[in-house]
C-alpha cells in the first residue's frame, strides 16, 4: 500500500511550481481559482481505500460484478495534480499564480524546463516500476507474508488499466502470480486468483497468456476450496478467463469445469454468492454458444441433470439467484442442442414458471418490491414464450 500511495505525496513546493508553470491554464488567474475547486471530492481516505482494495470489497457485489470495485487510481499526472492541489494552501497557490503571470514568455519556458528536470529527478515510479517491485517481492522467498499480501494488493490495483495488464506478462509477473496459487496460505491464493481474474477481464491477450501458463486447471480445483472466499475469487477468475474465449471454454470442458458448476448449482448448502456466480457462468457459456455457431459445444447442455439443476434454482428464496437462473434458462432454451421435452418432462419448467408467477404476484402486492417483481415477471414471461415456441415445434399444440 505504501508504495502505491507514495507517488501521490509530492512535496508542496513542487506542486505549486507544477500547478503554476506546467499547466498553462493555471497561469490564468481565473482558471487558477477554478482549478482549486477541481479536487474537493478527493481526500486521503479515498486514496487509502484505493490503495487497499480489501476495504472496498463488499464481497457480495464484487463477485457478481467485479469490474466495479476499483477504478485504477490516479494513473495520470493530471489526476495526481488535481488531488495534490486540493491539499495545498489555496492562498499561496493563488499568489504564486499571480507571480507567474508577470513573467515574460521566455522566462516561463525556462521555468517549465527546470521543472521538467526536477520532476525527472524526483523520479516518481511508473506503474511498470511499481509492478516490477511487487513482482520482485512475490518472487523472493525471503518475503514475509505481509510483503506478499501487500504486493498482491498492489497488483490488484495496478492491473486494472489495460496497458498495465498487458505489461504484466512482459515483466514475468503472470507466471509468478500463478505460482502463488500453490501458496500454503489461503489468503495469498485468494488474492492471486483475484489478480489473475482482474488482469484478464475483457482482455483476450492476457486470457491467452494465462491459459498457456496452465492456470485454469488450478483455478477450477480452487473453486472446491473449503474457504468460501477463496472459492469465490477462484470462480471469478475462471469466469473471466473463459468468457468469450473459445480456447478457454475448450480447456474448461476438458478439465470438467461443467461438473464443477453442476455441483455448485445442485447443492443448496453452497454459499449463495458462489451459486449466483456459477449460474451466471452458465448463462455466459450458453450465450457464447448461441452467438458462435462454430463455438465450443458444451457437453453439459445435453445433460438433463445439468439442465434440471439450473431450472431448480428458480425455486430459491433468493430473488437475485432466481433472476440469474431465468437468464440462463432463456439462453439455454434457444440452443439447438437442448430439447424442449427435456425442459418440460424432466425439468418441469412449466411448473417452475407457474410457481414463480404466483410468487411474483404476491411480491407485487408489496410496495418495496413491486418494481423489481414487475421486471422479473417480464423476464419470466419472455422465458415462458420462448419455451412454448420451442415446444410448439415438437408437439401438436391444440389451438
Ligand atoms: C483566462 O480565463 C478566462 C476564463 O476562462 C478567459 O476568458 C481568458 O481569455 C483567459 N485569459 C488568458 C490570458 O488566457
Ligand atoms: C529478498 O527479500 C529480502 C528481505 O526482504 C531482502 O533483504 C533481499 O534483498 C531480497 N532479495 C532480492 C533479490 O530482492
Ligand atoms: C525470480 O527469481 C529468480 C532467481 O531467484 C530469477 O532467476 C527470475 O528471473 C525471477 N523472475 C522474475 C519474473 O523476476
Ligand atoms: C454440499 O455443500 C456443503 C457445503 O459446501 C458440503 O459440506 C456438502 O458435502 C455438499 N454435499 C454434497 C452432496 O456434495
Amino acid at each position: 500500500m505504501e508504495r502505491v500511495a507514495l507517488r501521490f505525496l509530492v512535496a508542496t513546493a513542487v506542486i505549486l511550481a507544477v500547478a503554476t508553470v506546467i499547466s498553462g491554464e493555471l497561469v490564468n488567474e481565473t482558471s487558477a481559482t477554478e482549478g482549486l475547486l477541481w479536487s474537493t471530492g478527493k481526500d486521503e481516505s479515498d486514496l487509502l481505500s484505493k490503495a487497499e482494495p480489501e476495504n472496498r470489497d463488499d464481497s457480495s457485489s464484487s463477485v457478481v460484478n467485479d469490474h466495479e470495485d476499483l477504478d485504477g487510481g490516479f494513473s495520470s499526472l493530471e489526476g495526481m495534480l488535481h488531488w495534490a492541489i486540493g491539499h495545498s494552501d489555496p492562498t499561496k497557490l493563488k499568489e504564486s499564480a499571480e507571480d507567474v503571470q508577470r513573467l515574460p514568455a521566455s522566462e516561463l519556458q525556462k521555468r517549465q524546463l527546470e521543472l521538467k528536470e526536477l520532476m525527472e529527478k524526483m523520479k516518481m515510479p511508473s506503474d511498470a516500476e511499481l509492478m516490477q517491485t511487487a513482482i520482485d517481492d512475490l518472487n523472493n522467498s525471503s518475503s514475509s507474508f505481509g510483503d506478499r499480501q501487500r504486493a498482491l494488493q498492489e497488483l490488484l490495483i495496478l492491473v486494472e488499466p489495460l496497458d498495465n495488464a498487458n505489461d504484466l506478462n512482459k515483466l514475468g509477473g503472470l507466471a509468478i502470480v500463478i505460482q502463488q496459487l500453490d501458496h500454503p496460505d489461503q489468503d495469498i491464493r485468494r488474492l492471486s486468483a483475484w489478480v489473475l481474474g482482474k488482469a484478464c477481464q475483457n482482455n483476450a491477450a492476457v486470457q491467452k497468456q494465462i491459459l498457456e501458463l496452465g492456470a485454469l486447471n488450478k483455478l477450477i480445483k480452487m473453486v472446491q476450496s473449503t474457504s468460501i472466499e477463496e472459492a469465490i475469487k477462484a470462480l471469478y477468475a475462471v469466469s473471466t478467463l473463459i468468457r468469450n474465449s473459445l480456447a478457454g471454454q475448450e480447456f474448461f470442458y476438458a478439465e470438467a469445469g461443467d461438473t464443477m458448476l453442476q455441483e455448485i448449482l445442485s447443492n443448496s448448502s453452497n454459499d449463495i454468492r458462489l451459486r449466483r456466480k456459477a449460474v451466471s457462468v452458465v448463462a455466459d457459456l450458453a450465450e457464447y454458444q448461441l452467438e458462435n455457431i462454430a463455438g465450443a459445444e458444451s457437453p453439459c447442455f445435453r445433460n438433463r441433470f445439468f439442465l434440471k439443476s439450473v431450472v431448480d434454482l428458480t425455486a430459491s428464496t433468493d430473488l437475485d439467484l432466481q433472476e440469474k437462473a431465468l437468464v440462463a434458462i432463456q439462453n439455454l432454451l434457444q440452443l439447438k442442442t437442448t430439447e424442449a421435452l427435456v425442459f418440460k418432462d424432466f425439468c418441469n419448467l412449466d411448473g417452475s414458471l407457474e410457481r414463480m408467477r404466483q410468487q411474483l404476484l404476491d411480491l407485487m402486492a408489496e410496495e418495496d418490491h413491486r418494481d423489481y417483481a414487475v421486471d422479473l415477471e417480464t423476464l419470466r414471461r419472455e422465458v415462458e414464450q420462448i419455451f412454448h415456441e420451442k415446444l410448439g415445434k415438437v408437439m401438436k399444440v391444440p389451438t
